[in-house]
């Protein structure tokens, strides 16, 4: 039986929105691995990107993985990218149902322009809807590959989108998820 959920999925698919709103649902801990990785740098991810550069940030985001996976009852919001390294995927694999978000890249360039976009990955004057397109079919083995459960968000708003999950989650039958 796994004992945690850990949504995964491009950025702007929802991950953190929904993985609170689920958390909240369900009774559990929300765990933000981005938030934890800031925390363990003492500085942001931009931060960390522009002066240490993506494979630093890629080396904490493997450990504040491999921290994370060993918890109970939690839903874990990923950062975009964990899929990349297959030692993030075996350890979460261990004790969690890796649940996929996914949405077409218009949602994805309107979502991530919306809040901002403090993400390295989708900065400077090209974040463009070719940008996600070509980071997305990069991804898209990687992300399908990882998957147990896939649910497509961009025509659910955060609550059906939470019902989607538990719904799925029901039918797995691989995860308690009663309180
Ligand atoms: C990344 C996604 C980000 C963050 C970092 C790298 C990626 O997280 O971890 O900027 O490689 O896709 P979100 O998916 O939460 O935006």
């Amino acid at each position: 039986m796994k004992s945690n959920i850990a949504l995964i999925g491009f950025m702007g698919t929802g991950k953190s929105a929904i993985g609170q709103a689920l958390a909240k649902k369900l009774g559990w801990r929300f765990i933000e691995a981005d938030a934890m990785i800031e925390q363990m740098a003492g500085k942001s991810i931009p931060d960390i990107f522009q002066q240490s550069g993506e494979i630093a940030f890629r080396e904490l985001e493997i450990e504040a993985i491999k921290r994370v996976a060993m918890g109970k009852k939690q839903v874990i919001a990923c950062g975009g990218g964990v899929v990349l390294n297959t030692i993030n995927i075996t350890r979460l694999r261990e004790t969690s149902v890796l649940v996929l978000l996914n949405a077409t890249p218009a949602t994805i360039l309107k979502r991530t322009s919306q809040s901002g976009n403090t993400r390295p990955l989708l900065a400077g004057a090209d974040i463009s809807i070719d940008r996600i397109k070509g980071l997305l079919d990069y991804r898209r083995p990687y992300y399908q590959r990882a998957a147990d459960i896939t649910v497509s968000t961009s025509k659910l708003n955060i609550s059906a989108s939470v019902d989607m999950i538990i719904e799925k989650l029901r039918a797995y039958a691989g995860i308690d998820i009663q309180k």
